[in-house]
């Protein structure tokens, strides 16, 4: 079985990454949809909130599975067995940052391949810092993620 990971923050999860999640499965037979479980990040969503919102947007699609992890990325990947690692790219201001961390993941775990998919033109300047900030600011990003993201960001700004 073809199987990838696909890790991230997702504080929270946006239209690009679920275009990228979308996309990417077309490659792998599974995709694991990976949240970072970082202490020194001051998330808006808990690791909770974020895994049962991504639950929610996959619910009834049983190739996507939601985990979390902690520590090395290599070592969750080979905890599972996986092949791939996915990121999207966006700007090439991404560029520079992806790049890093892929020959170092690579470095590190030679047998997981980082497979890059460009974000689609809809998602080029979509980013969850940048949504938050709409959001809790009083503007409509209803948009650019989905539904079940736009409900709690409301929720968020309204407590
Ligand atoms: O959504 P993000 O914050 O851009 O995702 C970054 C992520 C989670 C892919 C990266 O920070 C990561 O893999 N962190 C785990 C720690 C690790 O493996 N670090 C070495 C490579 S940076």
């Amino acid at each position: 079985m073809r199987l990838a990971i696909y890790p991230g923050s997702f504080d929270p999860f946006t239209n690009g990454h679920l275009d990228i999640a979308k996309r990417s499965i077309h490659l792998f037979d599974h995709v694991i949809i990976a949240v970072l479980h970082n202490r020194a990040k001051k998330p808006l969503f808990s690791v909770e909130e974020r895994v049962a919102m991504i639950k929610e947007i996959f619910s009834g699609d049983n190739r996507f599975s939601v985990e979390t992890f902690s520590g090395l990325l290599v070592d969750f990947v080979r905890e599972k067995k996986a092949q791939a690692i996915i990121r999207g790219l966006r700007a090439v201001s991404d560029f520079e940052f992806e790049i890093q961390v892929a020959s170092m993941n690579a470095h590190l775990c030679p047998e997981a391949e980082t497979v890059f998919l460009m974000a689609s033109e809809d998602n080029l300047f979509v980013s969850s810092s940048i949504i938050k900030e709409i959001a809790l600011l009083g503007g409509d990003i209803s948009d650019k993620v989905p539904p079940v993201v736009w409900r709690e960001l409301c929720r968020k700004r309204n407590t």
